[in-house]
């Protein structure tokens, strides 16, 4: 069983990328094999819109035409039994990376061709059970107002509509700067992000950590 964890925050060592390893500590628990892919670590381009993989006949087999940087990624993905994506909320989106990475690794999944009326499932009976975590400086309140959901929701569905099964984390108010008192940003109360980060972000990493647990137990259904 091998599990593949994608961090996609530019930052090594913050939020995202300790909840994603605490997930495939979670998975690792369950016997599976993890690794860690770092997305920011070289630039990378999104899907180009070429259409090799909805071509008649067409021997993509599931995984982005596109011979570049990207490709090592997109193979371990496609060849994995359960994903672990993290994002930073930027904007009430997935990062950028995040973005052009899952355009390239579902749009190859994702069919336009019925048969019998049912949509033709490239991956077959197969799934790859997803997880997405997604971390931001917003409380609930601010989630909701913001209708986050919506967007952030958005990326859980075609992860669910094109793997098969996904489930979504979400870990609010975040510690964003190591030192506030250097920082521009009288908005945030440093004691209380610290009090958050103390109290629930433990909490995140255990969800977390449960999360790689019944991924692995639904990749093994
Ligand atoms: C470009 C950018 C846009 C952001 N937009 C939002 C936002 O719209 N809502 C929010 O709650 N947090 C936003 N944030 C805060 C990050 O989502 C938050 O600090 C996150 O936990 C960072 O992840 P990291 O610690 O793993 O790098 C933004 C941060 C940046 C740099």
């Amino acid at each position: 069983m091998k599990v593949i964890g994608i961090n996609g925050s530019p930052r090594k060592g913050w939020n995202t990328e300790t909840l994603v390893k605490k997930a495939l500590e979670g998975a690792a628990s369950m016997g599976a094999d993890t690794e860690l892919i770092q997305l920011y670590d070289e630039p990378i381009k999104g899907c180009m819109e070429c259409y090799a993989c909805k071509r008649k006949g067409n021997k993509t087999g599931g995984v982005c035409a596109i011979h570049d940087n990207l490709r090592p990624v997109l193979e371990k993905a496609f060849a994995a039994d359960a994903v672990i994506i993290g994002s930073p909320n930027f904007f009430g989106y997935p990062s950028g990376m995040i973005r052009s990475f899952l355009e390239r690794f579902l749009y190859p999944l994702a069919s336009y061709q019925l048969e019998n009326g049912e949509n033709v499932r490239i991956l077959g009976q197969r799934i790859i059970p997803a997880g997405i975590i997604f971390t931001m400086n917003s409380n609930k309140h601010f989630y909701g107002a913001m209708n986050y959901g919506d967007t952030l929701g958005a990326t859980r569905q075609n992860l669910e509509y094109v793997l098969g099964y996904a489930e979504q984390y979400n870990s609010f108010n975040t510690i964003q700067f190591s030192d506030y008192s250097k920082m521009d940003a009288n908005m945030f109360d440093p004691a209380e992000k610290l009090h958050q980060h103390e109290t629930q972000f433990p909490v995140d990493e255990q969800k977390c950590f449960e999360m790689g647990i019944r991924l692995v137990k639904k990749a093994s259904e």
